[in-house]
């Protein structure tokens, strides 16, 4: 997902310049904002509080319970649990919904509490205030709530726009994605025989180019795919195949999306190791072109270089990046998404390749970005993350990885440039993101790296 370009791969015909109305025979209509990944306002306005009570008291939950009371907040979730931060005290986790006055109860809470931490999605009427992100693995089911736009809904330029059986169909994929929760089997959708002659056109047009134009990373695991995954130009793959052999490579998991998610909330998913995707296919009568990602972009595109451990390290590099990061920077990782796995080159002995997903699922595109016409440009992160780009066309800068060892140096390194209050690790073992801001965090963060020293250092000696 999240690529602002259509997978066009267009052509100097009529039968284009129809469909693009008015814009250049070449030049694709785009969705501001891009695909599956835009800049907006979330729904949701809940503000979570984490505090722990100043001493241990009888009746202590009934004192914070009457705050909430008195400032006419309504709370719709609480629980406790052991602090954090503190070792031996215990904290309270409260959902509070937009009511009463919310600002005033966080004062009172503070002023009898060892800490509290505000996370809210309306986080700018407070400084101290983090953005909300999610923590747990199946905090990504809330997701589906915030869509910004359902994927049922199409513009009136869509190749798709006329026809009630294609919009039906889109409806379907919407609701089964909608209906989606983390630990379930991914839907199965049996493809009709007019949605896989549109696939089998896509894949033989892109395959032929691979060779020639795909980084070697792309190249090396496409032939797994077709071995394990059933890619074949008669066969859609399942998404469910696809995220099970990713998850085998890298731990990468794909999850159906119904529509457009905020920028935030499609890199957090990142932060996870998690890759939303769409699994409908473009409108048979423009095999050629889609002003949305779809599941030709996802699993041509982006799919196979998940299985690349250090791509998905790179990509889950930018999903940490964005947890908690105020609004402007959430901007510029998606920039640097763009620029990288969407649209990114890599040198390789014999010239430039490449690895971006819209590039490996644009035929059109995909020339150009090696032909003469495009200027190139180091990827350096604080200047990648603020260059602008058009929607419209084919891009005129790309950006140059050497690897993506060092990409992902570079976005640590820009990672540590964003203001931030607290650091943040993904434990893959309960598939959760640690907050670390204080001392005892730390101090079993050196302790698990000590054990995995110790067992490096032991390897070493039997080398
Ligand atoms: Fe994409």
């Amino acid at each position: 997902m999240m690529m602002s370009r259509p997978e066009n791969i267009a052509k100097k015909s009529d039968d284009n310049r129809q469909t693009l109305q008015g814009s250049p025979p070449d030049v694709p209509k785009l969705m501001p904002g891009g695909n599956y990944i835009k800049i907006g306002r979330d729904s949701a306005k809940s503000t979570y509080l984490l505090f722990a009570p100043s001493a241990e008291e009888v009746g202590v939950l009934a004192k914070y319970l009457s705050i909430f009371q008195n400032h006419g907040v309504n709370l719709l979730h609480i629980e406790s649990r052991p602090s954090t931060k503190m070792p031996d005290l215990y904290e309270f986790m409260v959902e509070c919904a937009p009511t009463g006055n919310i600002g005033d109860a966080i004062q009172d809470i503070k002023n009898s509490s060892q800490y509290l931490q505000i996370i809210s999605r309306d986080y700018k009427d407070n400084e101290d205030t983090v953005p909300w992100f999610p923590r747990r693995i199946r905090d990504l089911d809330r997701f589906a709530n915030q869509i910004l736009s359902y994927g049922a809904e199409l513009d009136a330029d869509h190749p798709g726009f006329t026809d009630p059986v294609y919009r039906e169909r889109r409806k379907y994929f919407a609701d089964i994605a909608y209906h989606y929760k983390h630990g379930q089997k991914l839907p199965h959708v049996d493809y009709t025989q007019e949605e896989i002659d549109t696939w089998g056109k896509v894949y033989r047009q892109l395959i032929a180019l691979y060779p020639k134009y795909a980084c070697k990373e792309h190249n090396h695991v496409f032939p797994l795919l077709q071995e394990n995954c059933g890619y074949r130009e008669d066969n859609i793959p399942q998404l469910e195949d696809v995220s099970n052999f990713l998850k085998d490579c890298t731990g990468f998991t794909l999850r159906p999306v119904a529509g457009l998610l905020s920028s935030r909330d499609f890199l957090a998913g990142l932060a996870f190791r998690v890759f939303h995707s769409t699994q409908y296919i473009r409108h048979p009568s423009k095999p050629y072109y889609t002003p949305e990602p779809d599941v030709c972009h996802e699993l041509l595109g982006h799919a196979p270089l998940f299985a690349d451990p250090a791509f998905a390290q790179f990509s889950q590099e930018i999903g940490l990046a964005s947890l908690g990061a105020p609004d402007e920077y959430i901007e510029k990782l998606a920039t640097c998404f763009w620029f990288t796995v969407e649209f990114g080159l890599c040198r390789e002995k014999d010239g430039l390749k490449a690895y971006g997903a819209g590039l490996l699922s644009s035929f059109g595109e995909l020339r150009h970005a090696l032909s003469d016409k495009p200027e190139y440009r180091a990827f350096e992160p604080p200047k990648t993350a603020v260059q602008k780009y058009p929607i419209t066309e084919y891009q005129p800068v790309y950006y140059v990885a050497e690897s993506f060892e060092d990409a992902k140096e570079r976005m640590i390194k820009y990672a540590l440039t964003i203001p931030k209050s607290f650091g943040v690790r993904y434990n893959a073992y309960t598939q959760s993101i640690e907050v670390l801001d204080s001392k005892p965090q730390i101090e079993r963060l050196v302790s698990t790296i000590g054990s995995e020293m110790t067992i490096l250092i032991n390897s070493l000696k039997k080398l």
